[in-house]
């Protein structure tokens, strides 16, 4: 698939058109499940699982091991779609592919897109396991060019130079910390500026010490191209990152960043995470 033939209204609309054919209720709530936080999708009842590679026009995904596919449910009563597994831009994606699942929602007519990630803390007052939610970003992977808006505009998605100071939707946002509370959740959530590299290599530690002067609170590989896309087509954005370890900001420091602390950290408050999410979602109108 060369980028350009992905990346056009009809390829979409089959795919949305497909989905809409297979599936009973059209979701009104798209999650996409970060690294290690993919169980959420298992939580779905009334489960209908579709595998990227089964969609017409869909990415496929790279990583063995890794789930891809859309499930379709419902979490509270209400009917939603998850995307088990997302497309990361370090895997040699470009970035239009990235982004395909979510103009593909936006075609199903989904209103509401709550994204979530693993992301390294720069905030030295959080700690590992903390969830914090999103208030704002800071793309550094964008200032280099990387846009998935960049090229020709479709005007069936959104205009030419869409608005991003309202990019995280402050109803949801609320809504999100009043469901922390009600859960007992205060303890460990945050808000807060998530910031994207593009990866796969972690930050030095004048990267960091940079991204925190900056005003970032968390650092990740993944999200903005999804928000980008989602605001530009007029979804509302919830975005959750779960800090599963902290970003090293001295040379005398012993830690180093690592997947598998991504991973192990992920395994244990993921929980916690889902909790959020369902909760949250029973908060929403019953459609
Ligand atoms: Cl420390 N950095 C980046 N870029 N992504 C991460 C991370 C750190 N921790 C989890 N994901």
């Amino acid at each position: 698939y060369a980028e350009e033939d992905r990346n056009s209204y009809e390829v979409y609309k089959e795919t949305a058109d497909w989905l809409r054919a297979r599936t009973a209720r059209c979701p009104k709530i798209a999650i996409v499940c970060g690294s290690g936080l993919g169980d959420l999708a298992d939580m779905l009842e009334h489960k209908m699982v579709f595998p990227y590679e089964d969609i017409p026009h869909f990415p496929r995904s790279t990583v063995s091991g890794h789930a891809g596919r859309l499930v379709f449910g419902e979490l509270s009563g209400r009917p939603c779609v998850c995307m088990q597994g997302r497309f990361h831009f370090y895997e040699g994606y470009s970035i239009s592919t990235v982004t395909f699942p979510i103009r593909v929602f936006f075609l199903l007519g989904v209103e509401i897109l709550i994204v979530t990630n693993a992301a390294g803390g720069l905030n030295p007052h959080f700690q590992v396991g903390d969830v914090m939610l999103i208030r704002d970003h800071i793309s550094m992977f964008g200032m280099g060019g990387q846009n998935p808006l960049r090229g020709p505009n479709d005007e069936r998605f959104g205009v030419r130079f869409p608005c991003m100071s309202d990019a995280y939707d402050q109803d949801l946002l609320s809504l999100a910390m009043e469901s922390a509370q009600e859960l007992g959740f205060l303890g460990f959530t945050r808000d807060g500026v998530y910031c994207m590299m593009a990866g796969p290599c972690y930050e030095t530690i004048a990267e960091c010490r940079m991204l925190q002067a900056l005003g970032a609170d968390a650092v990740g590989m993944s999200t903005v191209p999804e928000v980008i896309v989602a605001r530009h087509c007029g979804l509302c954005v919830l975005g959750l990152s779960l800090i599963t370890n902290t970003a090293v900001m001295s040379y005398g420091s012993q830690e180093k960043a690592s997947h598998e602390d991504v991973l192990r950290v992920s395994a244990c408050q993921a929980k916690a995470l889902q909790k959020l999410v369902v909760h949250l979602i029973s908060k929403l109108g019953p459609n």
